[in-house]
């Protein structure tokens, strides 16, 4: 089929517009940046108009730079930063109130009250598979209704409306015509029951919701409404939609059961696909909706760790030991795997499997001889460590891959990718095409527009790049994790 896929990649640190061919690949790319607000400790906001502008701004650059009409362009896909909350008017579309971003811990208080309430967290585990963490959106959008005056009254009357940022740019690229979104971004607001695939009456009272805020959710390949032809100067069709790390499950071609990728991007996401199973896990990992096309929803057990890149970005950024991520990989190499530095980068609480918005980061192991390169090293251990904790509970739940697809910034580290296979003690396999969130989203609007007949087709479009084999002994593999469960333990609120 003539003309391009456009993909609209909006994360927590910069947004992004990637052209496709029809044949997935890459023809051109835009990215920007914007600002992360910190009002306060553990509080993470991002401006709206911010989270906007840029993407807009994105998607204007990669038409200009490749002399691509929006005409031309098949359909447009969008995945995003899940989680991440936002409150608008619905006549004037203005945000109430700044997005609040997935890492914001502001409503730990409000998640250990309601954790008090008998059966709130079996219900929420039951209907949602996630956890009573303040990671996901309802306890922000419980504090917005509580914090913006009027704001209850007016959602009540339908004045107003709720949606994650792909609801949000969905909204904004329609004119304000479409309040919509699809199931896996729904999947993470704690209000959609995963089973029925529908909002959740419960939920809504527990969580002290108006349903009058909510979009209508729709498939992962649907069509979710036409841009405004002001905008790109054509109207392009959105068919595909879905959260970063389901997009990026998708981009991986991890379709059938038993497949599972890893995202390295500003937090670490490892992902399994567990067919039509939503299986509960026993190791504190969230079962989510991966896909849904044509009305069936495919399950996936994740594990969600908050600091990967970020880790990276905090020791260039803050500490400026480093100016660019880059300088990384010759220092891990001159440093070697037996460094007695560990680095557990709590900084916004843990994820997945600790689940302990409380815990905060520490550097542990320094001794006079400890330099930058000790200190950058166990940066990117962490990362490792992690992905095994991860690894570990998918294990303990019966469910361990036997490889895993790896994605995102980091992955172009080599050392890294060889750490992770050690300490994982499985072959971890790299793409060609890093840019699996946006493919995925892609893929997700080539599906509806017939670019692609079905997800056997889609699985084609991945390519191998490289793949790296764990080479170290058993021992040592475990000698050097347990010295990173004894700096966890350090570090944690409570068991
Ligand atoms: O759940 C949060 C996740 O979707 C954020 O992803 O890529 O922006 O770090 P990313």
């Amino acid at each position: 089929m003539a003309g391009y896929l456009l993909s609209l990649d909006q994360g927590t640190t910069s947004s992004r517009a990637i052209l496709f061919t029809p044949d997935g690949a890459v023809l051109a790319s835009q990215q920007q940046e914007f600002a992360q607000i910190f009002p306060q400790p553990g509080w993470v906001e991002h401006d709206p108009q911010a989270i906007w502008d840029s993407t807009l701004n994105s998607a204007r650059r990669v038409l200009q730079q490749t002399g691509i009409g929006a005409d031309e362009i098949i359909a447009a896909g969008i995945t995003n930063q899940r989680e991440t909350t936002l409150l608008w008017d619905r006549h004037t579309g203005e945000p109430l109130y700044n997005a609040i971003v997935w890492q914001d811990r502001r409503t730990a208080e409000l998640c250990q009250r309601l954790q008090r309430q008998s059966g709130a967290e079996a219900l929420v585990r039951e209907r949602t598979g996630l956890l009573l963490d303040p990671y996901f959106s309802a306890t922000k959008l419980m504090w917005l209704l509580e914090h913006i005056p009027g704001a209850r009254e007016r959602a009540e009357r339908g004045e107003l409306a709720f949606g994650t940022v792909d609801t949000f740019l969905l909204w904004r690229l329609s004119g304000g015509k479409v309040h919509a979104t699809d199931a896996t971004n729904a999947a993470r607001t704690m209000l959609f029951n995963i089973h029925t695939q529908q909002w959740d009456a419960d939920l809504l009272r527990l969580f002290d919701i108006p349903a009058e805020l909510l979009p209508d959710v729709k498939d992962s390949a649907a069509e979710f409404g036409t841009m405004e032809a002001s905008l790109l100067g054509a109207a392009v069709p959105v068919r595909g939609m879905a959260g970063d790390q389901q997009a990026a499950l998708i981009g991986q071609a991890c379709l059938q059961p038993g497949m599972a990728k890893s995202t390295y991007g500003t937090g670490c996401f490892m992902v399994l696909n567990t067919g039509t199973r939503a299986l509960q896990s026993e190791h504190r990992l969230l079962t989510t909706v991966a896909y849904r096309l044509q009305g069936q929803p495919v399950y996936a057990l994740e594990g969600s760790i908050f600091m990967a890149g970020a880790t990276l970005q905090w020791i260039r950024d803050g500490l400026r030991l480093i100016s660019s991520a880059g300088e990384c990989q010759s220092l891990a190499e001159a440093t070697g795997y037996n460094n007695p530095v560990y680095m557990v980068p709590a900084f916004t609480g843990l994820g997945a499997p600790y689940w302990d918005p409380q815990a905060r980061g520490a550097i542990m192991g320094l001794s006079r001889d400890t330099g930058i390169k000790e200190i950058v090293t166990a940066g990117l251990q962490a990362v490792c460590y992690q992905s095994r904790d991860l690894l570990q509970a998918m294990a303990q739940d019966g469910v361990q891959p036997q490889v895993l697809r790896v994605d995102g910034g980091m992955v172009v580290n080599d050392w890294l990718m060889q750490f992770l296979a050690d300490i994982l003690g499985i072959t971890i396999a790299r793409p060609r095409v890093t840019e699996t969130t946006a493919l995925g989203a892609a893929l997700l609007a080539g599906l509806q527009a017939g670019v692609f007949q079905d997800t056997d087709d889609l699985q084609r479009v991945w390519q191998h790049d490289r793949t790296y084999q764990p080479q170290l002994a058993a021992a040592q593999r475990e000698a050097l994790y347990q010295g990173w469960q004894q700096a966890v333990q350090r570090v944690r609120s409570s068991d």
